[in-house]
């Protein structure tokens, strides 16, 4: 596998230009603002930024209720500031990837204007229509007890429309070959405008089977290789990160077996087990899930994630387990959403305690695939719950002490900013945490910079390595005769790990501790006896510290002989 995906290894942070950076002082963020930001996301050491929706919207659901595909919000800019932006990352070496949202457009799109005027309108067919109320229609909500229907009566049609999502999020009927086109010409737009790739917004419902006589969705994945294919002709090294809470039966089906649909997917399935892992202290689940994702196509890579714009999904975990995470990390009916999810920012989540907080980001720069940070977790930033759903965290990024954290000079921000209580602008913020040697932001830059210098995760194959304590996991990655181990003790209590790295002949006898000067060596039988303090993790480098000079230039050679 050639090593030049750019993807496959790096660091992703992802924000939303509203809530970043206010330039213009009317008290929403917008692309000059965060334009003046890019040598702060430079200095952090992320490689892709992405951008949530930012075109011209009501912004009913934060932008994804898109009303013109082809222009950006006027809070925010122009298309002008917009390719600005995208010509400022790449003089800084940083890649764009823009939310790609096309399984619905807003109510107040030109398209669902005209297919409401009239049954002959020639955008009638781009949504999905019924003349009765179908049977389904209080089945499928996106939004369970927020949202009340996937079907609505629409008075000006004189017809009910389909909506997986909120009303005001009319489904496309993406089975329609005119649609289909007009998203391929989206893309190429916005490629042409200087970003890398998409993260395309709820992937299975865009591919399903949509209207009234539909009983069961069917995934249409042919689709997914028609937009790799036009997307990788107009540019080369373009990708798509697919939004797809599914089983992980079906990721073959998304990636293609033959590694030519879906370049990258956020993976739901760790990200569940990760939290469950943490709440009942037992790495086994994880360690399950992990196992059961790691078939994958050479080509393809997992976005690694621990909270995002949306709810903490726990809608796949058993009832029993979810109970669990719910215990921990959401006991409030407050902090729970959509009866599946906690809406909550990691740090309040994990009580503010740094260690904690350090565990969980430790294991998700370290587990397979690409991690991708959501703006804020780099100083710890905290959430508003009296905000309706999930804008409670969604606030304004903290950048000083200034008033509204800096975020704007306007006495009205779009959204408060947080200014009470421990995660209040005067404790989190950029400027007071940069200054701090120790801090969560100087960490997370640190962290990062390590994470770089191992590329065995993005690349490499990995395995599990058995240490009997349920509530420690270690793996070992391999790549291009190079490896590399990660101890992880999810306890709260002390614990000794024992293990034997797995590798023939001296090959493991040394680790070298890639962040502090505990390094470990074999004992007896060749096994590593490692002391873990509380919520502690390790990161090493297997062998001595000549490894670049022992490292192949081509794949599947494995000087360490893997036993
Ligand atoms: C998934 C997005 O992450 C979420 O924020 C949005 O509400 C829905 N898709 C609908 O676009």
């Amino acid at each position: 596998m050639i090593d030049d995906l750019w993807y496959k290894n790096g660091v992703f942070y992802c924000l939303s230009v509203g809530t970043y950076m206010d330039a213009n002082g009317d008290g929403v963020g917008d692309f000059k603002g965060l334009l003046r930001r890019l040598d702060y996301l430079h200095g952090l050491g992320v490689t892709a930024i992405w951008l949530m929706p930012f075109q011209p919207s009501p912004g009913k659901d934060d932008g994804y209720d898109i009303s013109d595909y082809y222009g950006v919000d006027p809070r925010y800019g122009t298309l002008g500031d917009f390719v600005e932006f995208t010509h400022g990352c790449r003089q800084r070496g940083i890649r764009v990837i823009i939310d790609l949202v096309v399984n619905h457009t807003s109510d107040a799109h030109a398209w669902f204007r005209s297919a409401r005027s009239s049954p002959d309108s020639q955008h009638r067919d781009w949504y999905v229509w019924a003349d009765k109320r179908p049977a389904s229609a209080s089945k499928g909500m996106a939004f369970p007890g927020v949202q009340k229907s996937t079907w609505t009566y629409d008075k000006e049609a004189k017809a009910w429309y389909f909506h997986r999502f909120y009303d005001f999020q009319p489904d496309l009927n993406t089975s329609n070959p005119y649609v289909q086109a007009e998203i391929l010409k989206i893309m190429g737009f916005w490629i042409q405008l200087g970003v890398s790739g998409f993260r395309m917004d709820a992937v299975p419902f865009v591919i399903a089977t949509k209207g009234a006589k539909v009983k069961t969705p069917v995934e249409q994945y042919g689709m997914l290789r028609s937009l790799r294919e036009f997307l990788q002709w107009r540019h080369g090294n373009a990708i798509i990160l697919a939004e797809a809470n599914v089983l992980p039966e079906a990721d073959m089906e998304y990636f293609g077996r033959d590694g030519d649909r879906m370049h990258m997917m956020f993976n739901f399935h760790v990200n569940q087990n990760l939290f469950y892992a943490m709440a009942a202290t037992d790495a086994r689940p994880l360690a399950k899930a992990l196992a059961a994702t790691k078939p994958r196509p050479a080509s393809a890579q997992w976005g690694l994630f621990l909270r995002n714009h949306d709810e903490l999904d726990l809608g796949r975990l058993t009832k029993a387990q979810r109970k669990v995470v719910f215990e921990r990390f959401g006991p409030d009916k407050d902090m729970q959403l959509y009866d599946r999810g906690i809406r909550r920012r990691l740090a309040p989540m994990l009580g503010g305690d740094r260690r904690r907080l350090e565990l969980a980001y430790s294991l998700m720069y370290t587990l397979p695939g690409t991690p991708v940070i959501r703006y804020g977790d780099e100083i710890g930033m905290g959430d508003n719950l009296a905000l309706p759903e999930r804008n409670c965290a969604r606030t304004p990024m903290q950048w000083s002490m200034e008033p509204h954290g800096g975020f704007t000079k306007s006495d009205r921000p779009c959204l408060p900013v947080i200014d009470k209580g421990p995660y209040g602008y005067a404790h989190i913020n950029v400027a007071k945490q940069r200054r701090n040697p120790n801090s969560m932001l100087n960490w997370t830059e640190r962290i990062i910079r390590m994470r770089k210098e191992v590329p065995e995760i993005g690349w490499g194959d990995f395995r599990l390595i058995a240490t009997r304590d349920p509530a420690i996991l270690a793996m070992r990655y391999d790549w291009r005769n190079n490896s590399v181990l990660f101890v992880h003790n999810l306890a709260e209590m002390p614990r000794e790990a024992s293990f034997s790295v797995g590798l023939a002949g001296d090959a493991g006898k040394n680790l070298i501790n890639l962040l502090s000067e505990d390094h470990s060596e074999a004992g007896e039988r060749d096994k590593h006896s490692v002391m873990l303090e509380p919520y502690g993790y390790r990161w090493y480098r297997v062998g001595g510290l000549d490894y670049l000079l022992t490292r192949s230039d081509i794949d599947g050679v494995n000087g360490n002989h893997p036993e």
